[in-house]
């Protein structure tokens, strides 16, 4: 089958084509670098199949060219569908496939490195030491073991993180409306959102962006958390209302704050912009915090997750290509 592969990096491009050549060559793959948007879906015309990343715009205007050029499929390169409109896709009889889990440890393995990079100030380490100041002043850190860390979001990156913070002895608090066992076998405690905003001294967001969850970290819930409370995001930009964060760190309300997502990252991540002006005033008023630290959406970004992620897209592609049942089939 012919597969469109948008958006495509250097990485991208060497981890799909291994696999597609382990697999044994049976899909065309052909490498986009532009991004999926309403202007860039006529390259896909005559295309099958579209692979596409958690950035590109599967909105109504997309859907509808990619159905008029001919696409029938869309494997998502990700775990997160919050950017395809999946009604349009259903009405235009276009079928999509995600990848659910590729390295649930990356993720989790990355927030941890948030808080202890956020706690013990490694990032202003790194340059003080660099240019030889080895004083301590401002690097006063604190023991993560005894810390109430609450998890929102207790699937399978939620139950990664508990995993490590219960190895540090954190006393865990979980919010989740499924409750998952590995949590209370590990010692966490499920109570309501507000009490573990309340209580939590760390705060680590693990659900998916849905209705439900945009803005779930607001103005009102803010005031709910504990005075210098850290508060980390690693799943997606829209579970907070940033100028809401930004409020809140400049009165002292929230201590720190780890993001490896942001509401508006589609015009920002995973370019090189280091030669431009950025116009984002929120982001750029972020990155003035010394308490902020911000990293451009990489928390996936491992090999044992990048070949993963190749093996289930190929595997995905297949299933379609051979008319079987979807099993990571996304639906509205
Ligand atoms: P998962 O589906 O295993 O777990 C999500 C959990 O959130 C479920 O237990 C669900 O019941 C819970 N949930 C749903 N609504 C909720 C709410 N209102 N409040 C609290 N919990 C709620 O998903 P997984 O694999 O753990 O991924 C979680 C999220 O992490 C993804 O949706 C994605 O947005 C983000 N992610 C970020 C990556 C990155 O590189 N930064 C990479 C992969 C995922």
């Amino acid at each position: 089958m012919r597969c469109a592969v948008f958006n495509t990096k250097r990485y991208d491009r060497e981890f799909l084509t291994a696999e597609a050549a382990r697999a044994g060559g049976g899909h065309e793959l052909v490498f986009l670098e532009p991004l999926l948007t309403a202007e860039t879906a006529r390259l896909a015309d005559g295309f099958t199949a579209v692979c596409a990343f958690v950035n590109d715009r599967l909105d109504a205007p997309v859907l509808e060219a990619l159905a008029a050029g001919g696409t029938q499929f869309i494997a998502l390169r990700c775990a997160g569908f919050n950017n395809v409109d999946l009604p349009t896709a259903a009405r235009l009889g276009i079928k999509l496939a995600r990848v659910p889990a590729y390295s649930p440890y990356a993720v989790a393995e990355h927030t941890v490195g948030l808080m202890l990079a956020l706690n013990r100030k490694l990032y202003k380490a790194y340059n003080r030491v660099r240019e030889g100041n080895f004083a301590l002043d401002g690097l006063l850190g604190f023991d993560m073991h005894g810390r109430t860390v609450g998890i929102v979001g207790t699937g399978k990156i939620g139950e990664c993180t508990a995993r490590i913070l219960a190895g540090f002895g954190c006393k865990l608090l979980a919010f989740d409306p499924y409750e998952n066992a590995a949590l209370r076998e590990l010692g966490a405690q499920y109570v309501s959102l507000d009490e573990l905003l309340t209580a939590a001294d760390i705060v680590t967001l693990h659900c998916p962006l849905s209705s439900a969850t945009h803005h779930l970290i607001n103005a009102e819930r803010l005031k709910h958390m504990k005075t210098g409370a850290m508060l980390i995001n690693t799943g997606r930009g829209a579970l907070l209302d940033t100028p809401a964060v930004v409020a809140a760190l400049k009165r002292g309300k929230l201590g720190a704050l780890g993001i490896d997502v942001y509401e508006e990252e589609g015009d920002l991540f995973f370019v090189d912009h280091s030669g431009d002006t950025i116009l984002d005033d929120v982001f750029s008023r972020l990155l003035t915090f010394p308490n902020v630290l911000v990293t451009g959406h990489q928390a996936f970004f491992t090999r044992e997750a990048l070949e993963a992620i190749a093996r289930q897209t190929l595997a995905n592609l297949d299933q379609f290509a051979r008319g079987e049942k979807l099993t990571n089939e996304v639906k509205g």
